[in-house]
């Protein structure tokens, strides 16, 4: 059976203060990028080679939230049960935790990790998913259109985050579920008092609380296709005494507004919850067989964040409080191939190739130059649900889009700076570089990681690089990501067309030339 969720795509489609210590990092505007306009770099355009990337260590952004680098897991196809959940299987650990998918998540270092939806969370009844294993009752989830066993639950996603050193993230039901139930569940994961639902998680082998620490305030709550959508004002009124429950259960939690897909949303939504959320939620998915659409989507989506950013400007004019609610991404991804077939046995399982990985380096570098405003991002999802990590019976195979989020959590440094990026663009493009950057240093201004997607689809760019108030060493690390063609993919039959290449370079200093290969991510890291 397959049925096309209706207008969700267009839906989305329409609208797209670090904690600096104390010593002040100066502000800067994020990356800019332009064409070339020198007579002598047009000329060395013509040929399809020339860029000029230039760093100042004055000029730093902000801290970037480790907690960008988060993934999410949803009931839904195989993500769960035969992804990251496979009981019996002789690649599971006692738990029934499948230890090669763990392995390869770890990889990707999972800072936070969002569940137990997405839409699968509007008609969940979390209260279903705790006690004996087999005592459990099976019910008909009606968002994705199949049977939920039950058998994995609250201790059990607890347990994953534990083995996966992630952060619990968990969305409450704000479809079919009451501020209750929220609370309820709060109760059951944080609280130390000698209560009914504490003493419930204790009677399961919990003692110690769980201490999760983000909730959202349900999931894609304007959309049509989730139980019990509403409208902006609707949601806001029900989402404050929701918080307002949840947070007399725990004061300490961080709360996640749900974010809509424009300022329509957005507005009322953050003047009603702005005192007491931490965080909107933003989502966006994309893509295309196309370069310069596939990449446009990037930078579209980059102004989404810029508008959101702005909306919390807004409202934050009208609030009192100081601390200025951050974009949570919590749902992130290139989805179009396997666009929401409800009951399909291969649900969302999307192939990506070199082209989406780029994509996905194009995000993270957003990220980076967003890091004052995005302060949590989580790729949707971890496992063979539209997925950096597909499994199956025997073994597991990494996706393309697999490689940038090792490699960016690996290599790239805490501290966002202003790499100003000449570049040429795309044809009737202006405003889509070949070349996406960006730059990241530590603390103590002892590295420099460029992280660099060229995503010409035939040349090599050739990059002037000026950096200023950093001394680097002639040598250092350089990883790529790379295939054949932009339509390159990682498959069980041929798993590693797309994977990271080490190599060293040499000849680097304060300014020095540079070449990316083409329909490339090149993460290099200079040492001072
Ligand atoms: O990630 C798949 C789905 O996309 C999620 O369930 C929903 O929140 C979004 O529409």
């Amino acid at each position: 059976m397959k049925v096309e969720k209706p207008g969700r795509r267009g839906f989305l489609r329409a609208g797209v203060t670090a904690a600096l210590g104390t010593a002040a990092i100066p502000f800067a505007m994020p990356t800019r990028a332009w064409p070339i306009s020198t007579a002598q770099e047009q000329a060395a355009t013509a040929a399809g080679t020339a860029a000029r990337i230039k760093i100042d260590f004055d000029r730093k952004i902000g801290v970037i939230d480790r907690n960008i680098y988060g993934n999410f897991t949803e009931h839904l196809g195989r993500c769960i049960y035969g992804g990251i959940y496979d009981e019996g299987s002789p690649l599971s650990d006692s738990d029934g935790f499948r230890k090669d998918v763990l392995e390869a998540a770890r990889g990707m270092h999972v800072s936070v990790l969002r569940w137990p939806g997405g839409n699968f969370s509007s008609g969940y009844n979390w209260k279903d998913g705790i006690g004996p294993k087999d005592a459990r009752p099976r019910r008909w989830d009606t968002a994705w259109q199949e049977e939920e066993s039950n058998r994995f639950g609250t201790d059990e996603f607890i347990e994953y985050c534990r083995k996966l050193g992630a952060e619990p993230y968990i969305c409450v039901n704000m479809g079919t579920g009451t501020m209750q139930d929220a609370a309820d569940w709060v109760e059951y994961c944080n609280a130390t008092t000698n209560t009914y639902w504490a003493n419930q998680r204790r009677k399961n082998g919990h003692a110690d609380p769980y201490n999760v620490k983000y909730w959202a305030l349900g999931n894609e709550v304007y959309g049509s296709w989730q139980a019990g959508h509403k409208d902006a004002a609707d949601y806001a009124a029900d989402a404050l005494e929701f918080g307002k429950m949840m947070r007399w259960i725990d004061p300490s939690i961080k709360l996640v507004a749900c974010g809509g897909p424009g300022v329509e949303w957005n507005l009322p939504v953050l003047e009603k919850l702005a005192d007491i959320v931490d965080y909107i939620s933003l989502h966006h998915y994309g893509g295309s067989t196309d370069n310069a659409k596939e990449f446009q989507d990037a930078r579209n989506f980059e102004k989404q964040i810029g508008v959101l950013d702005a909306v919390i400007t807004a409202a934050m004019s009208r609030s009192r409080k100081k601390e200025r609610v951050a974009i949570a991404v919590d749902e992130w991804n290139i989805w179009f191939r396997s666009w929401f077939h409800r009951g399909d046995n291969h649900m969302l399982e999307e192939v990506y190739n070199l082209r989406d990985a780029l994509w996905v380096a194009s995000g993270l570098n957003a990220f980076h130059r967003h890091c004052q405003t995005v302060k949590l991002a989580d790729m949707a999802q971890l496992v063979n649900v539209i997925a950096p990590i597909m499994a199956n019976a025997t073994g597991i195979v990494l996706q393309t889009t697999y490689y940038p989020l090792k490699l960016y959590t690996d290599y790239c440094g805490d501290i966002a700076l202003d790499a100003l990026v000449r570049s040429d663009t795309f044809p009737g493009a202006p405003d889509v570089p070949y070349l996406d950057v960006s730059a990241t240093t530590d603390k103590t201004n002892g590295k420099l990681t460029l992280a660099v997607v060229n995503r010409h689809p035939t040349d090599a760019v050739s990059a002037d690089i000026v950096i200023e108030g950093f001394n680097p060493q002639a040598s250092g690390d350089l990883y790529e990501i790379n295939g054949a063609s932009l339509d390159a993919t990682n498959t069980f039959a041929n798993p590693n067309q797309v994977t990271a290449k080490h190599r060293s370079f040499s000849g680097a200093g304060r300014n020095f030339r540079q070449t990316f290969a083409a329909h490339s991510v090149s993460v290099m890291t200079l040492r001072g």
